[in-house]
């Protein structure tokens, strides 16, 4: 019967990208409004979500049915206390962590990063990230701050991913930041948890960029995750101090639907 042929192509074309899925939302902490489940829709691209925090995504659904990795972005903070990292890992029930935001252009050093991460984060019972560092290639900075955090850990840093930001003028550029970290760090899985063009780009230029950005990670075998800067729509960006002329990457529309950049997200690399 052609209907039950097709449904059960559809169930294991679900089941297949399901496997494959590496995207997730970057979701900004003003997002209340706005309902992640629209990029849980059954094609299974996008996996999960983080709001650069511990506590949950403000949200109308919640997870929207994603996965939820906490971050803890500071060495400590009144938003995510250091004290209350182990006890939200597990009553959220974490599979993955990840650690400081941009420490390299925050003035903290490898060093002091390393003491933090063997003493708090080495006992988490989950997958863990070293800190996301910047895009910089400033000596110090981006991937050699990881290097020399990685030096000044001296074997003691469990952790089973390099996480790194990016932000560019091309895809030619993204793709060699990408193959130049694998290449640099070949024994761990990458995680990409912001990138996009920087500003000023529109929404024309982000679709073009993401049309070769999301099936290159998503191909790349040492690729674990990606998270598409930024889960949020122009106007909440916008109340919240971004630049009229880097909203082009936003995933949402201003009713909450997906964006040209979103619909992108939402559909398989394939096709
Ligand atoms: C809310 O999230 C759940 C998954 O947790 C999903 O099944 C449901 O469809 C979502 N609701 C809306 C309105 O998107």
């Amino acid at each position: 019967m052609v209907s039950s042929a097709f449904v059960l192509l559809s169930v294991f074309a679900a089941a297949a990208a399901a496997k494959g899925g590496k995207r997730c939302l970057a979701w900004p902490w003003y997002n209340a409004p706005l309902n992640p489940g629209v990029f849980n829709n059954g094609n299974g691209e996008v996996v999960a979500i983080y709001d650069w925090e511990t506590y949950r995504p403000p949200s109308t659904n919640d997870t929207g049915g994603l996965e939820f990795i906490g971050m803890q972005r500071c060495l400590d903070c009144d938003s995510s206390p250091l004290t209350w990292l182990p006890a939200r890992l597990q009553e959220q029930g974490w599979h993955t962590v990840f650690t400081l935001n941009e420490p390299d252009l925050n003035g903290i050093t490898p060093g002091q990063a390393a003491e933090w991460y063997i003493e708090h984060i080495n006992p988490l019972p989950v997958a863990k990230a070293l800190p996301a560092v910047s895009s910089s290639v400033a000596p110090g900075q981006g991937l050699d701050w990881v290097s020399d955090m990685i030096t000044a850990c001296a074997g003691q840093c469990h952790f089973d991913y390099v996480n790194a930001h990016w932000y560019g003028v091309s895809f030619e550029q993204f793709k060699s930041f990408i193959e130049g970290a694998h290449a640099r760090f070949p024994n761990y899985r990458l995680v990409i948890s912001e990138y996009a063009l920087q500003p000023p780009a529109t929404q024309d230029d982000q679709v073009a960029f993401f049309k070769q950005a999301l099936p290159f990670l998503d191909n790349a075998d040492y690729v674990e995750l990606h998270c598409i800067y930024v889960a949020t729509s122009p106007a909440l960006a916008e109340a919240h101090g971004t630049s009229p002329d880097w909203v082009g990457n936003c995933l949402y529309n201003d009713d909450g639907s997906p964006s040209a950049v979103g619909k992108l997200v939402l559909s398989p690399s394939s096709g």
